[in-house]
């Protein structure tokens, strides 16, 4: 594999920000299904995928998910062309058969509710953070929140299903005019090492 060039890696990580405010510019069904289709092929433990996505574009999806923003989520995510509801199926596992067909890893977790529990949390975040880098990759901008309540989420989208929240993205072009300034990040010493 080639290694991408500096305008990719600028795309992917040096210049993306995370954005609180939105350009009125929509983004179109067809994007939301080519965001799905790479995000469906990053990697996740026994294949699992158990992320679930509702891409909330409608005011009346807009207005059932507003009780449950945390104040400072409330404005942005209203202007957000889109915003994704990055859910877990929590019986993600009798899908296995399908998606990893060359081993009985249904029987992993039947019954293991802890390893129900973190396998589903640690890769529908993975999916989330692939949606993340894919929409970033299409040229789109994106804004992650965790500040709202999972609960009330929860029962304004999936009640009496087997989905659960695990984090919102808002998703768009976002208005360089509302970002605040770039944060600093740990360095290599501060944060790796390599043993
Ligand atoms: C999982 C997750 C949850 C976040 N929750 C919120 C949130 O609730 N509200 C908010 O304004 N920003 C939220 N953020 C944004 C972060 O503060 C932001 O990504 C970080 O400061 C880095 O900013 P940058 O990408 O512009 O460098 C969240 C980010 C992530 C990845």
């Amino acid at each position: 594999m080639t290694p991408l060039d500096d305008l990719a890696l600028n795309t992917l990580f040096r210049d993306a920000r995370t954005h609180n405010g939105w350009l009125d510019k929509p983004v179109t069904t067809e994007q939301l299904h080519a965001l799905y289709d790479l995000v469906k092929m990053g990697p996740t433990s026994a294949n699992s995928s158990p992320a679930r996505f509702v891409f909330v574009t409608t005011p009346e999806g807009k207005a059932k998910l507003a009780p449950a923003l945390s104040a400072g989520n409330l404005e942005k995510t209203m202007k957000a062309p889109v915003t994704v509801i990055v859910a877990m199926d929590m019986t993600f596992y009798e899908h296995l058969p399908k998606l990893f067909p060359h081993a009985d890893a249904r029987v992993w977790f039947v019954g293991n509710e802890e390893m129900i529990r973190i396998t589903a949390l640690r890769n529908s975040s993975l999916q989330g953070a692939y949606l993340i880098l894919a929409a970033r990759a299409l040229g789109l901008d994106t804004g992650a929140m965790s500040g709202f309540d999972a609960k009330k989420v929860d029962e304004a989208f999936f009640a009496g299903t087997s989905f659960k929240s695990n984090f919102l993205v808002n998703l768009g072009y976002g208005d360089p005019s509302k970002l605040f300034l770039r944060s600093p990040r740990f360095s290599f010493e501060e944060a790796a090492q390599i043993v």
